[in-house]
């Protein structure tokens, strides 16, 4: 049958009634992909498993949370929509704002938002603000706004986002066939993190999975508040979706963690760079760098001998690498131009 997005298919977990209006671009159902290659690499003593959510209609797992918001702020009857964004929950906010014939305002870093979404929040009609600051600082500014103006704040501070974000979790599970032992996420706001462990719940309680996973959220260095336990003022990584600084979702993700006996880690810039060229090369997943900080955790860890043996592993990469092309051409071995002759494109290939 076909795939009906999140709403309707786990609608029996989700706050909706008969008159919440569904907006969706029929998110969800990411693959779910074993990656024996990598793990053979990283963890192998490990089955891993990608949950690959760059897949959503806009290239990232906030479809699941925007498509409940949107519906959520139509059913109530909100004038306008407005996030701040490192990007993605700007593009989706576009898309299901602009499906939903919501006017949507966007509030983001100036020069820190990766180029494909700056461009799909453009594409979809969203009226686009950059701030001459972080992110942090723009969140603090969209929620003043939103209680001036009587528009509904669609980022994850939004409980709708979180309860659509949490079918992700209950897709792994029916995906796996059970629950994994461990699941790697990486940590920007610290929404996600709190999603999954919330539908993991919800699916443990309804008896749909006999255990719950350990919970293991990845920071980049440089935007790493959580694991360090202090706010980050001025937050530093190429992976500018997870470059947050004090996250709505802290103490949520804590619980997370603590709950599941996972942990919070953090990794460094180079070690996520690395991570995500092998995913790419390797196992032909392209995300984008913030996505790989949950294998570039994972890499850690195991080095670390904290992934039994036998273990299940997923790690989701958030989002689509496409969404920031600049990292991938600048980060890659140069292509070659050489003139158009069999001899030319010959000696090309053998040197
Ligand atoms: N990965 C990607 C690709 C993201 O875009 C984000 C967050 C995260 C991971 C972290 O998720 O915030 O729930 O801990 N992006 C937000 C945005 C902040 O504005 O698009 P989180």
């Amino acid at each position: 049958m076909r795939w009906r997005g999140v709403i309707e298919e786990f609608r029996a977990f989700l706050p909706v009634t008969e008159q919440t209006p569904v907006v969706t671009l029929c998110e969800g159902n990411t693959p779910l992909i074993q990656a024996s290659r990598l793990a053979k690499r990283i963890c192998p003593h490990a089955s891993l498993y990608l949950k690959v959510e760059g897949a959503n209609p806009t290239g990232s797992f906030k479809d699941r949370g925007m498509s409940l918001a949107v519906s959520k702020a139509l059913e109530k009857r909100a004038r306008a929509v407005l996030c701040a964004s490192t990007g993605n929950t700007s593009a989706s906010a576009a898309a299901y704002g602009g499906r939903a014939e919501l006017p949507v305002y966007v509030l983001i870093p100036v020069g820190n938002v990766a180029l494909g979404k700056l461009a799909q929040a453009m594409a979809h009609g969203a009226t686009v603000i950059q701030i001459e600051d972080n992110f942090d600082q723009a969140l603090a500014i969209g929620k003043t706004v939103c209680a001036e103006e009587g528009f509904e704040l669609v980022n994850s501070i939004n409980p709708f986002r979180l309860e659509g974000q949490q079918t992700a979790a209950m897709e792994v599970c029916d995906q796996l066939g059970c629950a994994p032992s461990y699941h790697y996420l990486p940590v920007g706001n610290a929404g996600n993190i709190s999603a999954y462990w919330k539908g993991y719940t919800a699916y443990h309680a309804a008896g749909q999975i006999a255990h719950r996973p350990k919970m293991i959220g990845v920071q980049a260095e440089g935007a790493a508040p959580i694991v360090r336990g202090h706010v980050v003022e001025q937050p530093k990584t190429i992976a500018t979706a997870i470059r947050i600084g004090n996250p709505a979702s802290w103490k949520l993700a804590l619980q997370a963690v603590g709950e599941s006996s996972g942990d919070m880690k953090m990794v460094t810039d180079e070690d996520i760079l690395v991570a995500y060229h092998l995913l790419a090369a390797e196992e032909g997943v392209f995300c984008e760098p913030a996505s790989a900080a949950s294998v570039a955790g994972l890499t850690m860890c195991s080095q670390a001998g904290l992934v039994p043996e036998g273990a299940t592993v997923v790690c989701t990469l958030t989002g689509h690498g496409l969404k920031d092309p600049d990292t991938a051409v600048s980060t890659s071995p140069k292509a070659r131009t050489v003139k158009a002759t069999r001899d030319d494109v010959l000696a090309a290939l053998r040197a």
